[in-house]
C-alpha cells in the first residue's frame, strides 16, 4: 500500500504575498479513505497539484512511499502511474473526441501495447460503469457521466493512490452515490483515496482518516471520531460553527 507525505512544504504562487502552502507537514496513509477538508483558499487544490509533481515546492519535500519526488520527465511519468489526480472540474480533463479515446489517453502515453491499452480501458470503463458510452462524444455527456469518465481516465493508469479534488461538488445525489460505489470497489482493492469535500456526512460515513487544512497547513490529521471529539480544532478551524450551528 502506498502513502504520500508532505514534509515542511512551502509554495507561493508567482506575484502573491501569502504562501498557499505554508509549512505543510502531513501524511496520507496507505489504504485509507481520506477526506481533505478546509475552507476555500486553505490550500487543498495547491496540495493536490503537488501530489503528482505538477507543482514543485519552493522549500520542503513531497515523498511517495518514502522517497522524495524527482522532477524530471521520466520520474514524473513513473510517479503518475502510482498517483492519479482528478481535478475539480472534470470537464476540463476531457478533451478527446470520444469517451474511449479519452480513457485511453493516459495508458497510450505510457507506451503500452495496443492490447494492453484496450485491456486497461475496458477495466476502467467497467469499474466506472461507462462501458455503454465508450463511442459517444465527451461533450454530449451529463455531469455525472463526465465525472465517471474523468475518473475512468485516471483509473486506466491503475494508480495506487487516487486523489480527487471536489469531483462531486456539482453532482446530484444519484451521481454522487455512483462515485462512492466506485470508491468502495477501489477501497476493497486496497487503494488509497483522497477526496476534498465540504460534506460532514462524507467525513462521518465514508472517511477512515481526515485531514483538515487551514492557511496552507494541516490543522488536524486523524480519525473522524477524534476530529469530532476535538473541540479545540473544531473551534479553531470554524468547523463547529458550520457543522453544528442551527440556522
Ligand atoms: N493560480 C493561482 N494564482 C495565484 N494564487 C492562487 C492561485 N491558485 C490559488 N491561489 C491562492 O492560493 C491559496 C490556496 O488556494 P487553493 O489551493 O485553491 O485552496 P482550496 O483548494 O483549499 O480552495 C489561496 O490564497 C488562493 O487565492
Ligand atoms: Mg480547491
Amino acid at each position: 500500500m502506498s502513502w504520500l507525505e508532505f514534509a515542511d512544504v512551502y509554495y507561493r504562487y508567482p506575484g502573491q504575498e501569502r504562501y498557499a502552502l505554508d509549512g505543510l507537514t502531513v501524511t496520507f496513509p496507505g489504504g485509507e479513505n481520506i477526506a481533505l477538508i478546509g475552507r476555500n483558499g486553505a490550500g487543498k487544490s495547491t496540495l493536490f497539484l503537488h501530489c503528482n509533481g505538477l507543482y514543485r515546492p519552493d522549500a520542503g519535500e513531497v515523498r511517495f512511499a518514502g522517497r522524495p519526488l524527482v522532477y524530471d520527465r521520466k520520474s514524473l511519468k513513473a510517479l503518475r502511474q502510482h498517483v492519479g489526480v482528478v481535478f475539480q472540474n472534470a470537464d476540463e480533463q476531457l478533451f478527446s473526441a470520444s469517451v474511449a479515446q479519452d480513457i485511453s489517453f493516459g495508458p497510450f502515453n505510457l507506451g503500452l501495447t495496443e492490447p494492453e491499452v484496450r485491456r486497461r480501458v475496458r477495466m476502467a470503463a467497467e469499474l466506472c460503469e461507462v462501458v455503454d458510452m465508450l463511442e459517444r462524444p465527451t461533450h454530449a455527456l451529463s455531469g455525472g457521466e463526465k465525472a465517471r469518465v474523468a475518473l475512468a481516465g485516471v483509473l486506466a493508469m491503475d494508480p495506487d493512490i487516487l486523489i480527487s479534488d471536489e469531483l462531486m461538488a456539482n453532482l446530484d445525489p444519484w451521481g454522487r452515490r455512483r462515485i462512492f460505489d466506485i470508491f468502495k470497489r477501489l477501497h476493497q482493492r486496497g487503494k488509497t483515496i483522497v477526496l476534498a469535500t465540504h460534506d460532514l456526512n462524507v467525513v462521518r460515513r465514508w472517511a477512515t482518516y481526515v485531514v483538515v487544512m487551514a492557511g496552507g497547513r494541516a490543522a488536524f490529521a486523524g480519525s473522524p471520531d477524534d476530529l469530532l471529539a476535538n473541540q479545540a480544532v473544531l473551534a479553531e478551524t470554524g468547523l463547529a460553527q458550520v457543522w453544528f450551528d442551527e440556522i
